[in-house]
């Protein structure tokens, strides 16, 4: 399986996450701005994925460029980065990425376009490499939460797809797995966009391991049976108090947990940590296209003019998180001692 983003020759090559579980096709973008459309019509998707697709976008609006440097090229540097950062606002990941390809920008700027795009270039993928490792150190640390024969339930898509590879919430399943863990996953279906159904499914079928797909809505139940050992799922952005943004459906699930005895586990790169924000009260919230709800596959299935709130995204109070698990370790409550320890450069 390619993964979910690559770089070829002078393009980026993403799996159409529309189309899946149907159809297995790629598009390939040759300009930052279709880097940026992707970005915004969910091609790419997931926190991490979407960090690596903008400073993929960046190499590629960087390349498109001419000039010596100084103030003009700086300013067509801050029009390309200034669109992808417009993509979409609630993933820290994404700003993180740009930030650091900036920053390099920043260093090269004055050695001339061929330095700074060979710069850029080594960064972007450097920020891929470290993503995928980042995942693999997630799956050491969160495995243990797990317990042979246990049910997990998770919430969108935290997999492969939404990463360079492996997963953050799926990678602890899938490293408990490889340990030799009997593991079964309930995945949420996740309206409107059902990463859950296409993507969380697709991905786990694919490892054989045993997937068991419930509507958003069956959760609770199924919780208040005793039939869900742990509830795992991704963040896109984690306030310095631990407050999660996540899928919109997160934060019911958090609630349903605590009620019911149930850990609650997020599993996330420290990129994902934004410790400029004191609590999740600051974390902005993307709304997105009304007719995502009023379809489903693509059909309408309620009055074509029905309003419609769709926010894709909600923040779950770090009071219902039992652990934050990042590449560092399993971080616990206070989150305010436990993130800021583990984001410390070493
Ligand atoms: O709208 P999406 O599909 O980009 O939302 C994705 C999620 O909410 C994921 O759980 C999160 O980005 C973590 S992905 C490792």
């Amino acid at each position: 399986m390619l993964p979910a983003i690559a770089w070829q020759g002078r393009s980026v090559v993403m799996i159409d996450q529309r189309k899946l579980p149907a159809q297995e096709t790629y598009v390939r973008c040759r300009t930052y701005i279709q880097v940026a459309q992707a970005i915004e019509k969910m091609v790419v998707r997931g926190a991490p994925a979407i960090g690596i697709a903008a400073a993929y976008g960046l190499v590629l609006g960087v390349m498109a460029l001419s000039g010596e440097p100084g103030p003009s090229l700086d300013r067509d540097f801050e029009k390309v980065y200034k669109r992808l950062e417009r993509t979409r606002p609630t993933a820290r990941n994404l700003f993180w990425a740009l930030e650091r390809m900036k920053a390099v920008y920043e260093r090269t700027r004055m050695r001339g376009l061929r330095a700074v795009r060979a710069a850029l270039l080594e960064e972007a993928k450097a920020i891929e490499r470290e993503d995928a490792e980042t995942n693999r150190a997630i799956g050491r640390h969160g495995r243990a939460l797990l317990g042979d024969g246990m049910t997990v339930l998770t919430h969108c898509n935290a997999g492969a797809l939404a990463t360079a590879g492996y997963g953050t919430a799926l990678g602890i399943v899938r490293a408990a797995a490889a340990a030799g863990k009997r593991i079964r996953v309930f995945a949420g279906e996740t309206r409107p966009f059902l990463q859950g159904a296409r993507l969380t499914v697709w991905e786990l079928d694919r490892d054989g391991i045993p997937v068991v797909l419930i509507t958003d809505g069956m959760a609770g139940w199924f919780m208040r049976r005793g039939e869900v050992g742990a509830v795992v799922v991704g963040a896109d952005r984690i306030a310095a108090n631990g407050d999660t943004a996540n899928k919109i459906g997160t934060y019911s699930l958090a609630v349903l947990a605590k009620e019911n005895g149930v850990p609650f586990y997020v599993a996330a790169p420290t990129s994902t940590i934004d410790l400029s924000l004191a609590d999740g009260g600051g974390i902005p919230i993307e709304e997105r296209n009304p007719d995502e709800v009023r379809q489903a596959g693509g059909r309408l299935v309620t009055a074509p003019g029905v309003e419609v709130r769709n926010p894709a995204f909600d923040v779950t109070p770090a009071a219902y998180i039992t652990a934050i698990v990042t590449e560092r370790g399993v971080h616990r409550p206070p989150y305010e001692k436990s993130l800021e320890a583990g984001t410390r450069e070493s």
